[in-house]
């Protein structure tokens, strides 16, 4: 039997997020039913929303979720795969396709065949109706932003008793991508140095996994100076509050780093702190692109001192999460104490408020609204 549930749903790219009443189908064979327990806000979302990125419509938005398990479809296999009904899970918004180079490689971010490139389940339908019979898509093919959700089992990760599902819901996308960026994509070194420039969910769990890998030097750059508190509380050791002088800020990032990080994390996607990161590093040193622009954006820099200094640019894609072995690895450290994601909640709303969560997005306030089913 169909389940009716609430969802945000976006008509198109671009267009104002509604709240609807849709009908979500059974799961199918290697599929589950998910009662969302809580979704966090990302700006990935907001660049659909505001139009910079293109996408089909209408789509359930959301790709930072987590619930619980409510239905197995056939074939899913409790045992074998840990999803039994009422157990916590996190999804992941990299669905692997399981065939390509890239998954046979064990880097399913790098799946150029993912169903979350169609919004879409695997075999190319939708499981989600408007009551006129059309088919809504699902963001990425988890579309977290609604009550329940029917997602393929490998993208949903069980996750260890007791951790909160908004935590969960975290690491599904922010954490993964941040802490990621800076142990997977390039593993710093203890007593290294780093610069993070941009202090959202995705910059500030790069400074959780900078502190958690030992580096020496942790500084942070946002136009938000409460950002930059918040981040001192994870463990930033020097804050530089951006202006509109760009010379002043890589100044500022060079005084407090004898010369430049050796690691500057780039985690908002515009093409200014994009150069600044790459201006910032000394020879050696690496620009670890990881905030995403507009497409179609280009950003430049000097060849000459960069190969002559032998820099890097890097960028990095889900924080080179292998979901099912580093996202329960992540809620462990939380419940360990030593990944404080829920410090980054800064607001729980319900659907109806993600509207309102975008906006502060924009205007850069707060760190996480997530909504609470
Ligand atoms: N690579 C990936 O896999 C991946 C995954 C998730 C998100 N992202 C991208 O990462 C970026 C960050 O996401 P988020 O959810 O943390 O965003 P966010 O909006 O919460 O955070 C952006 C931060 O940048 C600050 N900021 C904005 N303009 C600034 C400027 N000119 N100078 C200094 N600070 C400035 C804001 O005050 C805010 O603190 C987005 O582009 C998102 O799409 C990438
Ligand atoms: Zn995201
Ligand atoms: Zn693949």
């Amino acid at each position: 039997m169909p389940t009716t549930i609430r969802a945000a749903v976006l008509e198109r790219s671009g267009a104002v997020s509604r709240v609807e009443e849709l009908t979500l189908d059974e799961p199918r064979a290697g599929e589950i039913r998910v009662r969302m327990l809580a979704s966090g806000v990302c700006h990935s979302d907001l660049h659909v929303r505001d139009g910079e990125w293109d996408r089909p419509g209408p789509v359930v938005m959301g790709h930072e979720g987590a619930g619980v398990v409510e239905a197995l479809g056939d074939g899913v296999d409790p045992a074998a795969t840990g999803l039994e009904v009422g157990r916590l899970v996190a999804l992941a918004w990299t669905v692997p396709c399981g065939r390509c180079r890239s998954c046979r490689g064990g880097r399913t971010w790098e799946c150029p065949d993912s169903p979350s490139y169609t919004h879409r389940m695997a075999d190319g339908s939708s499981r989600l109706h408007r009551p006129d019979g059309q088919d809504v898509l699902s963001y990425c093919a988890i579309g977290t932003m609604a009550e329940a959700q029917v997602v393929s089992a490998v993208a949903a990760v069980p996750m260890p008793d007791g951790t909160p599902p908004e935590v969960a819901a975290l690491i599904g996308c922010c954490v993964a991508t941040g802490v990621g960026a800076v142990t997977k994509t390039v593993p710093l070194e203890a007593g290294s140095s780093l610069a993070v420039i941009g202090l959202g969910g995705v910059g500030l769990s790069a400074v959780m996994g900078a502190a958690l890998a030992g580096a020496s030097r942790i500084v942070v750059v946002d136009r938000n100076p409460a950002k930059l508190d918040l981040a001192r509380g994870l463990g930033a050791t020097d804050t530089v509050l951006a202006g509109s002088d760009a010379a002043i800020t890589l100044a500022a990032i060079r005084d407090a780093t004898g010369g430049g990080p050796d690691v500057c994390v780039e985690a908002i996607g515009l093409p200014a702190t994009i150069e600044l990161a790459i201006a910032c590093v000394p020879a050696g040193g690496t620009a670890l692109l990881v905030g995403m622009t507009p497409y179609g954006v280009r950003a430049s820099f000097e060849v000459f001192p960069f190969v002559d200094g032998a820099r890097r640019i890097v960028g990095s894609n889900y924080g080179s999460a292998m979901p099912a072995v580093d996202f329960p690895h992540y809620a462990a450290l939380h419940l360990d104490g030593r990944l404080p994601v829920n410090r980054l909640v800064t607001a729980r709303i319900g659907l109806d408020g993600v509207e309102l969560a975008f906006e502060r997005m924009r205007r850069g306030e707060g760190v996480r609204s997530v909504v609470i089913f």
